[in-house]
């Protein structure tokens, strides 16, 4: 059986990445994440789109280098045509035309968040594989869906947030606590050693299996700044108390509406994705309803939750087996629909 070889390009947020697949395992996967934005307290599209365009060329090659392949070994080049920020999708879907086009092989456009949720099908071991059909919970600082995974381009989005996503919640609640960005994995850190019930913040109430986070930020900021003028320390002096109610409220609606999808669906394999999955607390609460629920959850490998270009590698192989090629005038697509 031949090998083939799959270049894979991510470039939709403000991380820029190249991967190698061979087949389906991943011989590298480099990652430029773009530390500018700290100073920000965000993604700052512009200055995204410039960060992409000086690290493309020396993260494909490192990517090139490190699977100690030649680029004229490759089959495909595949890359993130949407959803994310347009001039960075723009970066990577230019240079992936511009490097398919020279070197005369197809080009396959993929979607970031079938990227979410492929990634599990990277070879490991297989019983890290989900089997069909299983609910994906993709969480991260730009999207939070439960998507039904009927096959792997049959996908049906069956929830997502009608506001902010979860990772933008944790980002927001840290800021108004002085946290860096992202704080996501502070609070996280920091909820490990507090109370969870030492502060109580109301779940927001959305029908269905949608979800909304806006609410719960604002409840944050009244909370704290009501606390804070009988008590100017008070966010220092309960650091961890605030951190890990806050992450004990964010755990609960996440674990309620996967409760609802797997009641309304009667499928009862749950797989997640996205940055917010690196969390210890939605980790736990998955384990947790495997012994309480009789669920088999599926958690990535650390490096391949936050954005990659594994991710968009495997879904590149994928469509190659099915021979589902780009024309080359296709266009980045920031709002692009699973
Ligand atoms: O998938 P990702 O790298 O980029 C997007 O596509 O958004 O996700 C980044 C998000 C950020 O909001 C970050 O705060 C959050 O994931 N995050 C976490 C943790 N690690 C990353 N949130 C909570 N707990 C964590 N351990
Ligand atoms: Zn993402």
């Amino acid at each position: 059986k031949e090998n083939i070889y799959i270049l894979g390009i991510e470039s939709s947020c403000d991380d820029t990445s190249a991967a190698v697949l061979c087949n389906d395992t991943i011989l590298s996967n480099v990652v430029a994440s773009q530390k500018i934005h700290e100073d920000y307290g965000g993604v700052v599209p512009e200055l995204a789109s410039r960060a992409h365009q000086s690290n493309i060329v020396p993260v494909v090659n490192q990517a090139i280098k490190k699977a100690g392949i030649t680029k004229s070994q490759l089959h495909a080049v595949a890359f993130t045509r949407g959803p994310g920020l347009m001039g960075s999708l723009l970066v990577g879907t230019s240079f992936a035309k511009s490097l398919a086009y020279g070197l005369d092989i197809p080009l396959i456009d993929v979607n970031h968040m079938q990227g979410h949720i492929l990634a599990h099908f990277i070879s490991e071991d297989d019983y890290l594989k989900p089997p069909f059909p299983f609910l994906a919970m993709t969480i991260s600082g730009g999207h939070t869906q439960i998507v039904k995974v009927n096959r792997y381009f049959d996908m049906e989005v069956i929830g997502e947030t009608i506001d902010d996503a979860v990772g933008e919640a944790y980002d927001k609640s840290g800021k108004i606590l002085g946290l860096g960005y992202p704080a996501g994995p502070q609070i996280d850190k920091l909820a490990q050693k507090g109370n969870p019930k030492a502060f109580k913040f109301t779940k927001p109430k959305v029908d269905g299996l949608n979800f909304s986070f806006s609410g719960l930020k604002t409840a944050i900021l009244y909370f704290v700044q009501r606390e804070t003028k009988g008590n100017p320390d008070f966010v220092k002096d309960n650091l961890a108390d605030i951190c890990a109610s806050i992450q004990y409220t964010i755990v609960g609606i996440l674990m309620n509406k996967l409760k609802l999808a797997v009641k309304q669906t009667g499928i009862i394999h749950i797989a997640i994705g996205g940055g917010v999955s690196a969390n210890s607390g939605i980790r736990a609460a998955l384990k947790n309803a495997e012994q309480k629920f009789g669920w088999t959850t599926y958690i990535p490998k650390f490096e391949y939750t936050t954005d990659n270009a594994a991710m968009i590698a495997i879904v590149g192989y994928l469509k190659y087996l099915e021979k589902d090629f780009s024309d080359f005038n296709v266009m980045a697509t920031a709002r692009l629909k699973i």
